[in-house]
């Protein structure tokens, strides 16, 4: 029997199926609330339990607690919540593929790039800035943003970053080859451009660039010239693996700064160093009237949000960031729950 989920201070009810999240089950009643991970590791879905009972992974949690991670959470009876926010979202349909393995680039010997081919006739819609879940044999799944415009909707592009004996990362792509097929399902993610036209800064660190990397081919392709710079981070040269693609994209598109930084620079380094939530805070002080998209290194996401929040005046709602979270781990994930 389902239970009902009753959002607090509102008219809005939906149900919910046993076993389900309250985060699945608020989506597939057509509304929209924030999350990154789905994997319990992020806070971003953390919401307030006035009221009834929650499973979270096996802990009974009652209401009323704050600091519940809805992504995991599993009402247990009539449940009443108050997310952070919750709003009607004609959300694009979910799909899953066998996709192929068209090409494998190798641009830093701790970068994959996977360019994925759906089967023909195949399209998806998903939103630049979103993420796809690769589904491993095992049943487990781990995530990674689509680098691709929305436009280029046959194919995947993939950019994956050695984590050293990851399952994925670094044993699957050792010894993937082109013809493999990997099953995705997608697109997931709040992480998306919307149609105002207020300028943009970008964060990324490594990998992060990634889905930046989609968000700018779509305003370039839709010949949007919103006002973006780009602030991309490592603490090698190699991190920052594509690095001539964007200083082509910054001579060709007015609209479009890139500011590359080393934390670490080696011999020959003549670019900015330090981290890129500082470098641009010091480049725009005020940023009240901006948006900030910021991708990759956990540590970064959060330091970037408390900094740009208290010292930018940057609403909160303007900040917008997926957290690269090991997404396959649930033992780390069960470690940071709370925190
Ligand atoms: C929303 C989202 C989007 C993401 N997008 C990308 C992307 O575009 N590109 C990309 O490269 N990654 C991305 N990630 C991270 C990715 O999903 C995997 O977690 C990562 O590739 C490791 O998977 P794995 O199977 O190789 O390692 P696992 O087998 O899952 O982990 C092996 C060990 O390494 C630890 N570990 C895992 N990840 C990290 C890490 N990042 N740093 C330190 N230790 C770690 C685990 O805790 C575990 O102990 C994203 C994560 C999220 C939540
Ligand atoms: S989306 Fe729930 S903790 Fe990340």
């Amino acid at each position: 029997m389902s239970h009902e989920i009753r959002v607090a201070g509102s008219d809005i009810a939906f149900p919910c199926d046993p076993g389900e999240t309250i985060l699945d089950a608020a989506e597939r009643a057509g509304y929209a609330v924030p999350y990154s991970c789905r994997k319990g590791v992020c806070a971003t879905c953390e919401g307030t339990l006035a009221r009834g009972a929650v499973d979270v992974r096996g802990v009974a949690l009652r209401g009323p607690a704050d600091h519940v991670r809805f992504c995991v959470a599993k009402p247990d009876g009539d449940i009443e919540i108050a997310p952070s926010s919750i709003e009607r979202d004609a959300l694009p349909a979910r799909k899953t593929f066998d996709a192929v393995v068209n090409r494998i680039d190798r641009p830093a010997a701790d970068v994959a790039i996977l360019h994925l081919r759906l089967p023909i006739g195949r399209r998806v819609i998903f939103r630049a800035g979103q993420y796809a879940r690769l589904l491993l044999p095992d049943g487990a799944s781990r995530n990674y943003s689509m680098a691709n415009p929305p436009q280029n909707n046959s194919a995947v592009e993939l950019h994956v970053r050695k984590v050293p004996g990851g399952v994925f990362s670094d044993r699957t792509v050792a010894g993937l080859t082109e013809g493999a097929t990997l099953t995705v399902e997608l697109p997931y993610g709040r992480v998306a451009l919307d149609e105002s036209d207020c300028p943009i800064v970008m964060l990324a660190t490594g990998t992060g660039f990634a889905p930046l990397k989609a968000m700018l081919e779509d305003l370039a392709r839709r010949r949007l010239a919103r006002p973006v710079h780009l602030f991309w981070g490592g603490s090698a040269r190699t991190d920052l693996y594509h690095a001539d693609l964007v200083e082509r994209w910054s001579e060709r598109w007015p609209w479009f700064r890139f500011t590359p930084l080393l934390s670490h620079p080696q011999d020959g380094w003549s670019g900015e160093i330090g981290f890129v939530q500082e470098a641009a805070l010091a480049a725009y002080p005020d940023l009240s009237g901006f948006q900030v998209f910021a991708c990759g290194n956990p540590r970064m996401v959060e330091d970037a949000r408390a900094a740009m929040l208290a010292r930018g005046n940057l609403p909160a709602s303007a900040y917008h960031a997926d957290a690269f979270v090991p997404s396959g781990d649930p033992a780390a994930a069960e470690m940071d729950e709370g925190t």
